[in-house]
């Protein structure tokens, strides 16, 4: 028996990021949304546990954290702990999201994970164990389950789903270096050092996203972390302000960077952003949003 579960890239639409808390996270209010880039994580049945990673041309392979580091090895070490059964199966993870990118590409193997194996071992468990589960991995874990648009509050493992009834065109442009995401939060610390500073209201984007209308969202976009990551890499700012020049209606940087995102008027505008991105960057992805969230996509 074999599941394939596809999971999805997240973008933060709008990324309200406060002081931090005294465990080291920060509370955040923001939106998700899912976007179609996906990695799919494959199980089988097997005496031990295997676990392997395949990538396309553009992404590094040496960047993807390899068996026992994987957060899918802690994934299936919790599901498995949680019903006291064994972690035995032989895993593959088919990357097509940015690594160490700002779209939470490992949160999704680990929500695909958890959904694969729970199929796997015929685990049955419940749609709020896997949820607490999903947050013990990571903050953004719990959306990659849920998908579409949602508010995230906490430390963003709280997701709630959130009308957005239009679909949204992305150019999304990777870079060949990723970010630490722990990197660029100390950076926000030191750039924003008051200590009562709560996270920005997610109102004005929740508003925009129901007009259905691009150029009303593109100015209600907001990334607390942006300032941090451009200050890490001084270089997004001319690869920002060129996408805007190429005809998107804004960009800005996706999560805790360094990927890009351009929004874009429509899919033909998407893609003529991306042509004339694709001149100077080697890797210009088109997508759009929101879409589903982890789900079998075969079984046999
Ligand atoms: O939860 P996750 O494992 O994705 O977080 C990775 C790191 O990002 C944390 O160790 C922390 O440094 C930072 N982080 C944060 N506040 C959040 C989410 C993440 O400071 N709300």
């Amino acid at each position: 028996m074999t599941f394939t579960v596809r999971a999805p890239a997240k973008i933060n639409l709008h990324l309200g990021v406060g002081a931090r808390r005294p465990d080291g996270f920060h509370p955040l209010v923001t939106v998700y949304q899912a976007v179609g880039l996906y990695d799919d994580v494959t199980v089988e049945r097997s005496p031990g546990w295997t676990l392997g990673v395949t990538v396309p041309d553009w992404i590094d392979a040496d960047a993807v954290p390899v068996t026992g580091e994987n957060i899918v090895d802690r994934a299936a070490r919790l599901l498995a702990g949680h019903h006291g059964v064994e972690a035995h199966a032989s895993v593959s993870i088919a990357k097509a999201i940015p690594v160490a990118g700002g779209m939470a590409g490992g949160s999704a193997d680990a929500a695909a994970a958890l959904v694969a194996l729970d199929r796997l071992w015929g685990l049955e468990t419940s749609d709020d164990d896997l949820l607490s589960l999903a947050a013990e991995l990571g903050s953004d874990v719990p959306f990659a389950l849920l998908g579409g648009t949602a508010l995230g509050t906490g430390r963003g493992e709280l997701v709630e789903p959130v009308t957005d009834p239009a679909t949204w065109w992305w150019v999304v442009v990777p870079s060949v270096e990723g970010l630490s995401t722990p990197a660029v939060y100390r950076r926000f610390d030191e750039l924003d050092d008051d200590p009562d500073v709560e996270p920005s209201s997610a109102g004005t984007l929740l508003k925009a996203l129901a007009t259905r209308d691009p150029h009303i969202l593109a100015g209600a976009l907001h990334n607390d972390l942006e300032g941090a990551a451009l200050d890490l890499r001084p270089d997004l700012a001319d690869l920002l302000e060129e996408g805007e020049q190429s005809g998107a209606l804004r960009g800005l940087v996706s999560g805790s960077g360094p990927t890009c995102l351009f929004l874009a008027e429509s899919a033909d505008a998407a893609r003529e952003v991306a042509g004339l991105l694709s001149a100077a960057h080697p890797v210009v992805l088109v997508t759009h949003g929101p879409v589903a969230g982890s789900h079998v996509v075969t079984y046999g």
